[in-house]
Parts: structure tokens; C-alpha cells; sequence
């Protein structure tokens, strides 16, 4: 499980650094088909939902996280969206009262890693396999026949540290670890370490990826296109 409590009073600060780009991650959204209901599956403080409620005022959207400071950085921030739902919710234990034609994570729950010609490989913030298929068999659960999951792609993950807008320090360091790795974040202002979290990591590679989602119905929907920052799985 991913708790983000540690570092939510400086999410937006780091993440509006030049870690994500949330105009691009929209225009992918958008671009790959049309949907009258979406769903985000650890939305976090709401960066994405509050540029896709912008462009989509007519459409229904819901965000889920677990971390309930992140969940109340994104209510403040997406209050004035009447089409913008958010709940605080497990996605091992989701319970929605419906199904979305379009489902979607980016840097949430699950994200796959494209580093260069080696083969793509899933990564979940839930590190036990029983963790992945029951949230799996849940979003299943929320997604119409014919729908879509989309599955946000990230580059190769490395230890750094690297100056952010307001002049602090942010860094993170990855051990590998039994099925996966532990990813340190730190943020430091000078000597001080305003921020300090670890999360464990689980590690499917693309073959096991395809198998495991392919068990809640989610079939993989190859797309040809450069530059776009989504795996696509269809819902049979
Ligand atoms: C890196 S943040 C991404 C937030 C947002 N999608 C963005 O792009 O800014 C990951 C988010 O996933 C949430 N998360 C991790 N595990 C989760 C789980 N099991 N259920 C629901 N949310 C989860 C965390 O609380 C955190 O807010």
C-alpha cells in the first residue's frame, strides 16, 4: 500500500518541478477515445483531475486515493468542478456505486517503465501479489464491457538529487528487495530533511503483467503511436 502522508505537504511542490507533465498526460487521455465517465485510480492532491475537468466540464469524473492528506490538497483544489467527484477508498477494497467506460492511473497504483528497447515491465504500489489481484478484480468490477484501463508510463527509475523551484533539495534512492525495490524520497532544505518517505514496490514483468490483468478481463490494446504516455488495456 502507498501511503503518501509524509510527503503530501510537498507533492504539488516537487511534481510542478518538471517531474510530470500534466498537459501532456491529458492530451493522451483524451486522444485515445472518447468516454462519458472516468475514473482515477489514485488521483493523489488532483493535479490530473483539475486539467482534465478543465477540458471535460461535461464529463463524469472520479478520483480515488488512499491518502487522506492528498485527498484534502485535491477537494480544495478541484472544489469548483461540478462534474468532479472524489472518495477515499483502498483500490484493493474499491466500492463505487458505478462502472466507467475509461479507468486510469499515472503514477498511481500501477505504471509500466519503458527504458529504451528493453522489454516494458509493470510496477504497483501494492507489494503483495494477493494486494494485485484483489484491486485488479475491483476496477474490473467499476469498468463497462468494452471499456478501457490506461496504465500510465514512466522512464527508468534511478537515484538522484536534483534542486526543486523553491531551492530545496528533492532526492530518491531504489534498493532492489525480494519481487521488487524500496524507493526512498527525500526533500532537504540545506541541512534540514523537511521530508523523508519510503514505500515498498512489487514488480511484474510485461509477460506477468498482460497475465495478471488479463484475468480481470483487461486484454492488451497494443497502440503504435511515439510520445504517447499510456498502456492501454481493453475491458471484454
Ligand atoms: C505518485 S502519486 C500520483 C498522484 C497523481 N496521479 C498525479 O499524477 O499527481 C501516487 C498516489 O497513489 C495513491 N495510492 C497508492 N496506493 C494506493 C492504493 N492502494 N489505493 C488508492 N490509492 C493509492 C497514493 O496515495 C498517491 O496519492
Amino acid at each position: 500500500m502507498g501511503d503518501y502522508t509524509n510527503m503530501s505537504a510537498y507533492y504539488d511542490l516537487i511534481m510542478t518541478s518538471g517531474y510530470y507533465d500534466y498537459e501532456k498526460i491529458v492530451d493522451n487521455i483524451i486522444k485515445e477515445g472518447n468516454f462519458n465517465s472516468v475514473l482515477e485510480i489514485g488521483c493523489g492532491t488532483g493535479l490530473i483531475l483539475e486539467e482534465l475537468g478543465q477540458r471535460k466540464p461535461r464529463t463524469e469524473i472520479m478520483g480515488v486515493d488512499l491518502t487522506e492528506a492528498m485527498l484534502n490538497i485535491a477537494s480544495e483544489r478541484l472544489q469548483k468542478f461540478s462534474n468532479i467527484s472524489l472518495s477515499l477508498q483502498n483500490v484493493t477494497l474499491i466500492d463505487l456505486e458505478k462502472k466507467y467506460d475509461l479507468a486510469f492511473s499515472y503514477g498511481g497504483v500501477w505504471y509500466f517503465v519503458v527504458d529504451g528497447d528493453n522489454e516494458p515491465f509493470m510496477v504497483s504500489h501494492l507489494a503483495d501479489d494477493e494486494d494485485n489481484h484483489r484491486g485488479l478484480e475491483r476496477i474490473s468490477h467499476h469498468v463497462n464491457s468494452g471499456g478501457r484501463l490506461m496504465l500510465g508510463i514512466q522512464g527508468p527509475h534511478h537515484d538522484y538529487a536534483k534542486p526543486i523551484k523553491n531551492g530545496m533539495i528533492y532526492s530518491q534512492k531504489i534498493t532492489p528487495s525480494d519481487a521488487g525495490f524500496t524507493k526512498e524520497y527525500y526533500l532537504a532544505d540545506d541541512a534540514d530533511i523537511v521530508m523523508a518517505q519510503t514505500l515498498r514496490y512489487r514488480v511484474y514483468s510485461f509477460d506477468e503483467a498482460l497475465a495478471l490483468l488479463g484475468k480481470y478481463g483487461f486484454d492488451y490494446h497494443p497502440t503504435v503511436e511515439h510520445g504517447t504516455h499510456f498502456i492501454e488495456f481493453r475491458k471484454s
